[in-house]
């Protein structure tokens, strides 16, 4: 694995300050043949924090050897934000998606975000039937100090990105119905149909399969604001 690219900026709605040198460990084994590892650039601070922070991040695909440092993160979470990815007060990560996610299996692909040492996010698309190309669930959780900082918008697109490559039609996701705003993440990658719990709202969003429409692979909003202007 070696560094391929350097992230979008996402950092100019906060300003300057450089981060911080991170120094990182050795990545865990993956078993996923084509692992990237990308160094993204987010927010030095979300919107209002008090001091700015590092802004590097290292994204790559999560391994076995990660177990220890999501459990730790898990721990820095607010419930809010547990109960806003798991939709109830759990303790920990759910144990079968914990493993499966960090197994490299074909059917779940998981990207974790690493601030040096720490494990600060983990992203994730799993087959919503295994061995079934038809729809694959999106899944991130951020703890609560590198939220509003851009990086969702990466993992997704990592994770969008994951999806063409694999060719899949559809992808789900599932949010609390006050998190409307996620909406906004998820439309320009598609149409979104969306059906209502007390509470939660479950979007199934068509992806254009690459070649439909123009669209290639791997294609980010982004990129077509950037063409446009
Ligand atoms: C949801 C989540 C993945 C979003 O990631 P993030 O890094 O915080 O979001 P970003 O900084 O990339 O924000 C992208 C855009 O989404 C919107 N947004 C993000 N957080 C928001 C919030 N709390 N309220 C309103 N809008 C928000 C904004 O438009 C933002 O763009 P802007 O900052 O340029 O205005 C992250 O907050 C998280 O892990 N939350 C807890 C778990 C969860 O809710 N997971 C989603 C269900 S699986």
């Amino acid at each position: 694995m070696s560094v391929v690219a350097a992230g979008r900026l996402a950092g100019s709605r906060s300003g300057t300050t450089p981060g911080d040198p991170v120094r990182y460990p050795p990545a865990p084994s993956s078993s996923i043949p084509d692992a990237e590892l990308v160094i993204v650039e987010v927010a030095s601070s979300a919107p209002g924090a008090a001091a700015p922070g590092s802004r590097d991040l290292l994204v790559r695909p999560a391994g076995p050897g990660d177990r220890a440092a999501l459990e730790a993160m898990f721990g820095r979470c607010t419930p809010q934000t547990i109960y806003r990815r798991f939709h109830g007060q759990v303790k920990a990560f759910p144990r079968a998606y914990l493993t499966e996610a960090l197994a490299g299996v074909p059917a779940h692909f998981a990207l974790v975000a690493c601030h040096g040492p720490r494990v600060v996010a983990l992203a994730s698309l799993r087959l919503a039937e295994p061995g079934s190309r038809e729809a694959a669930e999106l899944g991130i959780l951020i703890e609560d100090d590198w939220q509003r900082r851009g990086l969702g918008r990466e993992l997704l697109a990592g994770l969008i990105a994951r999806a063409d490559s694999l060719g899949l039609p559809e992808l789900q996701a599932q949010m609390l119905t006050e998190q409307d705003w996620i909406m906004g993440l998820l439309s320009p990658y598609g149409e979104c149909a969306s059906a209502f719990s007390p509470g939660i709202r479950e979007v199934r969003l068509r992806r254009a399969i690459p070649g439909e429409h123009g669209l290639p692979a791997g294609h980010r909003p982004e990129d077509e604001r950037t063409q446009d202007a």
